[in-house]
C-alpha cells in the first residue's frame, strides 16, 4: 500500500510500512540467530543513521551478545556524498576475537562500509560481517557486499527509520521517498 505522507513540506512516498519492515526484521533476526550460534557476538551499530534498525534488530536475535557504537559521517548535507569518512565516534572496546557484525541502515557507493571493513578487520575480529537493512546496488563504485540484506531498492533517495535528509525524518516509523529530493 502506497501513501504520501507530508513531513516538513515535503512529499514522502512509503516504500516500506512498519508491518513490513518488522517482518523483515525479524526474519534476518532469525537467520543470524541459526548462523551465530554458539559464537561470541558482538552487534556494531553505524551511527547515525543504523540506530534504530539495530534497535530492533537485536531483539530479533536470540543469542548472548554485546553492542558498540562507531560513529562515521560521510555526508557533509543533503543527498550529496562527499566521499570523504569521518570517524565521529570510535569503540569504547577491543573487538580482538570477537564475531563481528556489523549493523548499517544502507549501502550505497559503498565508500562508508569498504572503509569501516578495512578499518576494524586491522583491529583482528574473529570473523567480521554486514548486515544492511537496505542495499541500492546500482550505486555502487566500491566493491561491498552485504552478507545479509534486508531490502533490495532503486537508485532513489530514502529517508526514516534512522535514515535522514539533512538530519531530518530519521523518526518516521517507516521507510520512505522523498518525492522532491534534489537529484545527483
Ligand atoms: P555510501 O558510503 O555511499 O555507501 O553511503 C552510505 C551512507 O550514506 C549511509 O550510511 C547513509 O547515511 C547515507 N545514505 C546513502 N543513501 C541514502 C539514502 O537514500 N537516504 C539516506 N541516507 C543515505
Ligand atoms: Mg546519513
Amino acid at each position: 500500500m502506497s501513501h504520501v505522507g507530508m513531513h516538513n513540506g515535503q512529499d514522502i512516498d512509503t516504500l516500506f510500512d512498519e508491518e513490513t519492515i518488522r517482518a523483515k526484521v525479524k526474519e534476518l533476526g532469525e537467520i543470524l540467530t541459526r548462523d551465530y550460534a554458539g559464537k561470541e557476538l558482538t552487534v556494531l551499530g553505524v551511527l547515525k543513521g543504523s540506530f534504530v534498525f539495530m534497535a530492533d534488530l537485536i531483539r530479533q536475535i536470540d543469542l548472548p551478545l554485546d553492542v558498540e557504537f562507531l560513529g562515521l559521517s560521510s555526508y557533509a548535507g543533503g543527498t550529496h556524498t562527499s566521499g570523504e569518512v569521518k570517524v565521529t565516534l570510535d569503540l569504547n572496546s577491543p573487538i580482538e576475537g570477537r564475531h563481528v557484525l556489523v549493523a548499517e541502515d544502507i549501502v550505497d557507493t559503498g565508500h562508508t562500509l569498504s572503509y569501516l571493513l578495512r578499518m576494524l578487520q586491522n583491529r583482528n575480529p574473529a570473523s567480521l560481517k554486514l548486515c544492511c537493512l537496505l542495499d541500492k546496488p546500482e550505486r555502487r563504485t566500491v566493491d561491498v557486499k552485504p552478507e545479509y540484506v534486508g531490502f533490495t531498492i532503486p537508485n532513489k533517495f530514502v529517508v526514516g527509520y534512522g535514515l535522514d535528509y539533512d538530519e531530518l525524518y530519521r523518526n518516521l516509523p517507516y521507510i520512505g521517498v522523498m518525492m522532491n529530493a534534489p537529484g545527483e
